[in-house]
Order: structure tokens, then sequence, then C-alpha cells
């Protein structure tokens, strides 16, 4: 980089830290004065301060000295998701004990909230799921299949959205995999690998490693245009970034809750398309697939009409209590708003890392292609392993993924937080440079 660039970038991050830590601002005004710079100039949209201070009530660990920018992994659970569970299993232990009547309203206000987060026709095109994989399982497993029928991927999935899809080799289904060497993946790369066989496009709403973000507007106009399914896995987006299924074209629509919808572990979501439904001739059936599954002994009855059917049997109560309290967080608190804090937070993120010598962001700059995700590499000769140690023991918790370093922060962290990131990161990378030399 040369001098005078180098100069305005640092002007350009000493003016951003110089900004409280709940505040909307644009700094398009400060870099008018930065010809050089060809970086776009978002307006930072932070969560008001008085708003994320209550929201930060619910993440106990906040107050004990931890920096959790973890969520891609696994999110904390709120306290009012615990309270929830805990009522449950309280409930379960030693009141109630059979519960049943209590947790099949809630587990229908779950689909209703997760119908609402991702703007679905109805809760009828929800069916709980114990996982991503096993959402994407249903929909892939329950298709019908022949010879010479095309899909397309790529290659910066996350396996789960890759075995279900490896799995229909055995049927001759041909899998092709679109190299991404800059991790991104543009409508037109993937239109111009259609063909009259292809039959479905599998891709992340949010790719795990690199954060990239897909263009699903156009990709399920041209989808529906060319007759191709649109099946995405939308464990990286649902909870962070606005996700509109109808909108969108999307076909069916997996995701975990464990991350950004911040539930608990073993909960999920599958939604799937009317007209979908009708092509899906599902590989498992259970005793509440069915219309009325208290008419034990009737056979002959058909199938339930929504997506209930792709449930099967009894479902993770607890679980569920757990996901209803975080949905009703993140809905309470507006998923538009929730998308705007968390691009202003990794927008932060974006302009201080690139001016950190010898870190690469390997995340897209332009907030359009990128969510809750800022991931970067470190230098040859710099042991990420290392770096990623000395940064956990600072007590900032990020990922190392692939030898990268992944941060990804929720709507309850703060542009403090994220200044103190990049200080821990600054501290570490010197910690491990520095140490060889230190050794002799
Ligand atoms: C893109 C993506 N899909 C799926 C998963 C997880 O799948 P599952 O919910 O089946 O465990 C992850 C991460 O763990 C992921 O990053």
């Amino acid at each position: 980089m040369d001098k005078a660039k180098g100069f305005l970038l640092r002007l350009r991050i000493e003016s951003l830290l110089a900004f409280p830590s709940s505040f909307e601002y644009n700094h398009a005004v400060f870099l008018t004065t930065l010809t050089a710079q060809t970086v776009p100039t978002p307006t930072l949209r932070f969560i008001p301060e008085k708003q994320l201070q209550e929201i930060r009530t619910l993440f106990p660990h906040t107050s004990r000295g931890l920096l959790y920018l973890n969520h891609a992994a696994t999110s904390p659970l709120s306290q009012r998701v615990f309270d929830s569970m805990k009522r449950h299993l309280e409930d379960r232990s030693e009141g109630k004990i059979e519960t049943f009547l209590d947790d099949l309203p809630q587990i229908q206000k779950t689909r209703e909230l997760v119908a609402r987060l991702i703007h679905a026709e109805s809760a009828d095109r929800i069916a709980l799921m114990g996982n991503t994989s096993d959402a994407i399982n249903t929909v892939v497993a329950g298709l019908p299949w022949a010879t010479g029928d095309h899909i397309l991927i790529n290659d910066m999935e996350f396996p789960a959205n890759v075995w279900p899809y490896l799995n229909l080799r055995s049927s001759g289904v041909e899998l092709e995999t679109i190299p991404c060497p800059d991790g991104m993946l543009t409508p037109e790369e993937v239109e111009m690998r259609i063909k009259p066989s292809t039959r479905l496009l599998a891709i992340s709403a949010v790719q795990f490693l690199t954060g990239f973000r897909a263009d699903l507007e156009a990709l399920g106009s041209l989808c529906r245009d060319r007759n191709v399914l649109l099946v995405v896995d939308g464990i990286q987006a649902v909870g962070a970034v606005r996700i509109d299924v109808q909108s969108m074209k999307i076909d069916a629509l997996a995701a975990g809750g464990q991350k950004w919808q911040m539930a608990p572990l073993g909960t999920g979501f599958l939604y799937v398309s009317e007209q979908l439904q009708e092509r899906i001739h599902q590989k498992h059936l259970g005793w509440l697939s069915v219309k009325v599954p208290w008419d034990f002994f009737d056979y002959r009855q058909p199938l339930a009409d929504s997506a209930r059917r792709y449930e099967g049997g009894t479902l993770n109560a607890p679980g569920i209590w757990g996901m209803h309290a975080a949905l009703s967080t993140l809905l309470e608190n507006g998923i538009g708003e929730i998308e705007k804090h968390i691009l202003a937070l990794t927008q932060l993120l974006t302009d201080q890392l690139q001016s950190v010598d010898g870190v690469k962001l390997i995340s897209p700059v332009s907030p359009e292609r990128r969510a809750g995700i800022v991931t970067m590499e470190l230098p040859r000769n710099v042991d990420a392993q290392s770096v990623f140690q000395s940064i956990s023991k600072r007590r900032a918790q990020i990922a190392l993924r692939e030898g990268k370093l992944r941060i990804s922060p929720h709507f309850y962290n703060t542009p403090d937080e994220m200044n103190r990131n990049v200080a821990i990161l600054k501290e570490a990378l010197h910690e491990v440079t520095a140490a060889p030399s230190s050794a002799l």
C-alpha cells in the first residue's frame, strides 16, 4: 500500500474508533475527502444504546468479561431461553410431568414464529427439525431422481450441504461443483452452467467460511425461470439477516437453530413451498406425519396437509420451548434492525482489519454480499493456531477454521467490542511473531 493511501486508511479507522459505541453515523461525509478510496460508504446503523444495554442483560456472559464472537459456530442461550427451558424441565420433572397439552400449542407457535422470521406463506409451510442436515435430507431424499439429472453446487459449502447430494450419486445423479476461487458465486456463473437436465441448485444463503452472502433474489428468479429448484442452507443467515422465502423464490430452506437463531442445539426447521411439497415423496413416515395422529388405527388416512408431515414423531420439546423464546427475542427487536446492527459491526471489523499488517480479509467487503461473518488469513509464516490460542487467552472467543480466523458478532455485541477484538488480535499477532526472537 502506498504511503498516502495507508495514511488515509489509518485516518479513516481512527475516525471510526472515535465514535461512541452506539451511534448512527454516515461516514460518507468523511470519505468524500478520500478520493483515493473506492470502498462503498454505507451508513452504519446500530441498535440504540439503551435498547442494546437492555438486550445485553439477557446475555450474562457479557458482564463477565467474555468477548464472545463465535455465533457462526454456536450462539449463547439468552437468559430468557434458559428460563423457558428450565420451566419446561421442572414441569417435566416434578410438575405436571405429562406436558403434552402445553407443548402442542408451543410447537405450533414456534412454527408461526419461524414463518414470520422468513416471511413464509404460513406456519403450514414449516416443519420443525433437529438440525439442518435432517431438513436438507428430507427434501433431497424425497425427490424423484433419474439417471442423468444434474445438480449444481459449489466448492465453498459446509459438508452438511454436500453429503446429502453426494448420496444421490448411486441414483445416477450428476453433481457439478462450481469452483469459486475468490470465495464468491454470481448468478451469472450459475446461469452459465444450467443445462436442460439441471434440476436443482444447492447453496448456502451465507457461506460458513468466507461469509459470502448469495444474491438469493437473483438466483431465485433465475431458478424459477429455468425450472430449477432452489434449495437453500440458511443456517448462517436466518436470525442475522433478512430472508424472505417468497420474494427470493426459495423452494426449500433448511436451518438449524443453534447459530444465528440463538436457539438450543438440536432445534431447527425446514421450509417447503406448497409446490415442492407436492413433488416430494417422503422417505420417512411417522405417526405424527398423518392428518389425525390420534386416530391410531386409521391407516387409510392421508398425510397432514402441512409440512408437519415431515416431523414424524415426538419432537424435542425442551429445545422448542427454548427456540420459541429465542425467536421471540429476535422478532421483538426486529430482524431488519438486527441485520443493520450486524452489518455495521462487520463493517467496523472489515474497515479495521484491512489496515492490520499482514492480515488478508477473505470475506466480501461489500455489505450486500456480507452478513455476520468476517474471516481473515494470516501470513504463511504466522502460526494461526498460536494466534488463535493467544486470542482465547485474552478471553475473546472467535473461530479457527481451515487455518483462517473467523469473527462472527451478533446483535447484542457493541462497536466497542469490535474495537477491543481488533486490539486483541493485534496483541496476539505481536506475541506470536515476537516469540521466536524472545526465545533466543
Ligand atoms: C452452512 C452450514 N450448514 C450446516 C451446518 C450444521 O449442520 P447441522 O445443523 O446439521 O449440524 C453448519 C455448521 O455447523 C453450517 O455452517
